[in-house]
């Protein structure tokens, strides 16, 4: 889409506040948004339950560098952790701390990282107008805590280069089909067996784009989030269920909790300019029932951020988790035992 056309479907759907969003969100209701909700079921035996953002941030603190931010509420909510109104200052290295500290970088002690009882969890559903034509609603899902993974470990100099490897606990480092180390051994990197991405606040989410040109809303399509990058489907492509005919069923991976449409596993196997990842696994599982459907909180995206009262929440910049710890490599975060909290919806890119 071209920028001109974005400008004017923002200036259509953002400008007005008297119509507010009357034309982008034509027949998005509330309704209508929870009618395509997903059935989500968490793995058997997932430690790692989803809450409500409120739940988390009331055991929570805004950190920057490990220092509690001054004049900050005593109880966070969603209504006031927007309370230093700065997105492109202090916000960016604001960290929602655990107020019970982590007794390592990978540890888990705070009780709250646990989660709540599913059905009690709402839903975050954010309605981003696309075109004049389309409109997204993403489905956001909030975890306190996401378990990384126990990963054999090999680093390896390449010219100037450091490369990294890493391997499920199962399986040896490939070796010259990968062309990135040659173990001295079939061994699975001994010595270097770590935990890696641990981190506190994991959002998750899936889109369905509606087409908004008919007398009602149309799914076209769906994308599921995971960690590999995740995954497209023309709505009615016969691999995703549906519940009651409208409601996706996805399948949340045990610990890290990335959206897949069976269960299973699935292989992790990403591959960027710094890792080779073999091995690696999510696991998904028909454990626990998450009907998001009966609670869900139906956000207008706004690309100003100019949300407010229990909305506020959206605009604030900084990381939903405690800083980064235990890192092999200072400024590679896949290379940390317990990585940054993810920063909100408003400022992940898949979000607008
Ligand atoms: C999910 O993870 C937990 C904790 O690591 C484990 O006990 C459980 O067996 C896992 N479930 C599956 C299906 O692998
Ligand atoms: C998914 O595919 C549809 C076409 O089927 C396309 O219009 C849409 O842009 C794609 N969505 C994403 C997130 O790639």
């Amino acid at each position: 889409m071209s920028g001109s056309r974005v400008a004017l479907v923002w200036s259509v759907c953002t400008l007005s506040t008297l119509l507010p969003f009357v034309y982008c969100q034509k027949g998005l209701t509330q309704a209508l948004i929870a009618s395509y909700a997903p059935r989500v079921y968490l793995c058997p035996g997932e430690p790692f339950l989803p809450s409500s953002i409120d739940f988390a941030l009331q055991n929570e603190q805004v950190d920057i560098n490990g220092i509690p931010v001054g004049g900050q509420p005593a109880t966070l909510t969603p209504s006031n952790l927007n309370f230093q109104n700065s997105p492109n200052g202090a916000e960016k290295s604001s960290h929602l701390t655990t107020k019970e500290p982590l007794s390592s970088p990978s540890s888990f002690n705070p009780a709250f990282l646990k989660g709540q009882t599913p059905a009690t969890v709402p839903v975050y559903a954010i309605v981003v107008p696309r075109s004049l034509t389309s409109t997204s609603v993403y489905y956001w899902f909030f975890y306190p805590y996401n378990l990384g993974k126990d990963v054999g470990l090999c680093l390896n100099q390449i010219g100037s280069d450091l490369t990294m490897s890493i391997s499920g606990p199962d399986v040896a480092p490939a070796s010259s089909s990968m062309a990135v180390r040659a173990p001295s051994s079939a061994a699975k990197c001994t010595g270097y067996q770590r935990i890696l991405g641990d981190h506190i606040g994991d959002w998750e989410h899936l889109e369905i784009r509606f087409d908004i040109s008919g007398t009602a809303p149309r799914p076209t399509s769906i994308y599921l989030a995971a960690h590999n990058g995740g995954a497209n489907f023309t709505w009615g492509d016969p691999t995703i269920q549906l519940y009651q005919s409208t409601h996706p069923v996805v399948f949340s991976a045990n610990g890290s909790h990335g959206t897949y449409n069976t269960p299973g596993n699935h292989d992790y196997g990403t591959k960027t300019v710094l890792d080779q990842v073999i091995g690696v696994y999510d696991v998904t599982g028909n454990g626990v029932v998450w009907d998001t459907f009966n609670k869900v909180v139906v956000v207008n995206y706004r690309a100003d951020a100019s949300y407010t009262g229990a909305e506020s929440w959206l605009a604030w910049s900084g990381f939903w988790g405690n800083q980064k710890d235990a890192c092999l490599l200072p400024n590679v975060e896949e290379s940390c035992t317990l990585s940054d909290g993810p920063v909100g919806p408003q400022y992940q890119t898949s979000a607008s």
